[in-house]
């Protein structure tokens, strides 16, 4: 596990968007896309240099970690439409190859099973952007999500949802479930990049790297992993031994 320590979540922007060019130059590239306030910075970056710099995302796929069930298509906080308003739509990605589970699906189970099936198809996630919950959440894996597990429902945690309530009106709008690619499926992608940034996430960030492998803190299953870079600012490192 490489652990790069930025000082600024400007900074993480960057190297993080350095990391994610290289897999895109490289490319055909499948891209693992996560929501959340962490990885905006870096979307940003990212879209900067699609605008200044000419990278392209033409040749790119991309598959969202999670989503939440039962808000209705469209909804403006479903991560589907997150993601296409904070990065894709911005980029040259075509809006057909960014794939996110459905959480409208009348069937979940098959809906999970579908997901799993179209990754397989793409070849694999190259490379995963995470960012992590204050409760070692990676996805929606909360807290004792088995370190194997494939995409499913889950239910999240009161604190969880009371993160989250700032993109909602109020907390009772935040849904309870959600659609989650497992911490098996995760750990399937070639390269794993986790994002953290503010004193908030150190606890969390502490214990993925050096506390021990346990499903009561679902990151540390990154620990098992042989290629992750984990990108974090002064503030997120500042447990760290
Ligand atoms: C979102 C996701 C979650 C978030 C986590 C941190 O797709 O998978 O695991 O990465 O809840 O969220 P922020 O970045 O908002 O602190």
């Amino acid at each position: 596990m490489e652990i790069v320590i930025r000082p600024t979540p400007a900074d993480v922007a960057v190297t993080a968007a350095d990391i994610v060019a290289d897999h895109v130059r490289r490319g055909p590239a499948v891209l693992g896309l996560a929501t959340g306030s962490t990885p905006l910075a870096t979307y940003q970056e990212l879209i900067r240099r699609h605008r200044d710099e000419g990278l392209s995302f033409a040749d790119c796929v991309s598959f969202n970690l999670d989503e939440y069930v039962g808000l209705p298509k469209g909804h403006p906080e479903s991560y589907r439409e997150v993601i296409r308003k904070e990065f894709t739509s911005h980029v040259d990605i075509p809006d057909g190859k960014v794939e996110g589970p459905d959480g409208t699906a009348a069937d979940i189970a098959s809906e999970a099973q579908r997901y799993e099936d179209a990754i397989k198809a793409a070849g694999g996630v190259d490379v995963q952007l995470l960012g992590i919950g204050t409760d070692g959440h990676i996805g929606f894996n909360e807290p004792v999500s088995s370190l194997a597990s494939r995409t499913r429902i889950k239910t999240l945690t009161t604190q969880t949802r009371e993160d989250n309530a700032r993109f909602f009106a109020s907390i009772d709008e935040v849904p309870i479930h959600v659609l989650t690619q497992g911490l098996g499926t995760i750990s399937e992608a070639g390269h794993l990049l986790l994002l953290a940034t503010g004193e908030g996430k150190a606890e969390a960030i502490a214990a993925t790297v050096e506390g021990p492998v346990a499903a009561i803190n679902p990151a540390s299953v990154l620990q098992f992993h042989p290629h992750v870079t984990v990108v974090i600012d002064e503030a997120a490192a500042s447990r760290l031994r």
